[in-house]
């Protein structure tokens, strides 16, 4: 299985590297900006499992100025791909009325085009493999769940992303291509304490990281085109 991850250098993202190298991927390509992040998960997972990991340090926010760009450093490591899971985010927690464009592009550069972009130039890959797409939203962004203050524009962006995912499931369904979205509730991770430092997680990046790889590897199977709210909390 050729496996490739936003966001793998810590959080969410650096815990479902894990639980898919112990699950049997063959190369896990990770993306992030920490570069020594992603090395640091090769070692882990150099290890615990025979996976070649392979690290590409790349902001995310670059991709809509050269839209080929990841893409093609992919295409040096893989001919298909099995999975891409979109997990890399940005959040941004401030009042509407004060929030700037700046702020505002920012997360909706990360957290919507990338993903939208990163999957429009790997389609020819993604084909080959059978694909299954899995993007990574959020509570926030799932319609009639609980909203918070400071997070309009997150919990936009993320609903974007899930929208965008039933749209591609039903535009690639002759392709054998599936996409599915997962509206994450609350997970023990940076972003998180920094957006509610009073707040407790009740679920932990490995638990999370764990159910996510068993999702991207085994849920092609059982759901297509679906927003799946993954919480302990009723929405
Ligand atoms: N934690 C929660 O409670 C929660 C709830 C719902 C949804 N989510 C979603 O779950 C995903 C993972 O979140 P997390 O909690 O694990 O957050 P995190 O600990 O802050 O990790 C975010 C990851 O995204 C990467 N990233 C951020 N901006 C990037 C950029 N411009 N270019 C490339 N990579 C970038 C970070 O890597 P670098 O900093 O190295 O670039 C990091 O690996 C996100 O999409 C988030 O919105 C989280």
């Amino acid at each position: 299985m050729n496996i490739v991850v936003t966001g793998a250098s810590k959080g969410i993202g650096f815990s479902v590297v894990q639980s898919l190298a112990k699950q049997g991927a063959t190369k896990i390509i990770g993306i992030s900006r920490n570069y020594k992040q992603l090395c640091e998960l090769k070692y882990l997972c150099n290890k615990t499992s025979k996976v070649d990991f392979i690290p590409i340090a790349y902001d995310l926010q670059q991709l809509p100025l050269n839209e080929h760009q990841l893409a093609g450093l992919i295409k040096q490591h893989v001919n298909s791909i099995d999975i891409l899971i979109n997990n890399a985010g940005t959040l941004i927690c401030k009042p509407f009325e004060t929030i700037s464009t700046d702020e505002i592009n920012r997360m909706f550069s990360v957290n919507y085009t990338a993903p939208a972009l990163l999957i429009k130039n790997l389609l020819p890959l993604l084909k080959v493999g059978k694909a299954h797409i899995v993007n990574i939203s959020s509570l926030g962004g799932f319609q009639g769940s609980v909203k918070f203050s400071g997070l309009s524009h997150y919990s936009a962006s993320k609903a974007a992303l899930a929208i965008l995912t039933e749209c591609l499931a039903e535009e690639y369904k002759t392709d054998g291509l599936v996409f599915n979205a997962l509206a994450l509730g609350a997970v023990q991770t940076d972003m998180l304490a920094e957006a509610f430092p009073n707040y407790t997680a009740p679920t932990s990046p490995e638990q999370m990281g764990a159910f996510i790889a068993d999702f991207a590897i085994n849920g092609k199977a059982f759901f297509n085109g679906k927003i799946l709210p993954v919480s302990i909390t009723t929405p």
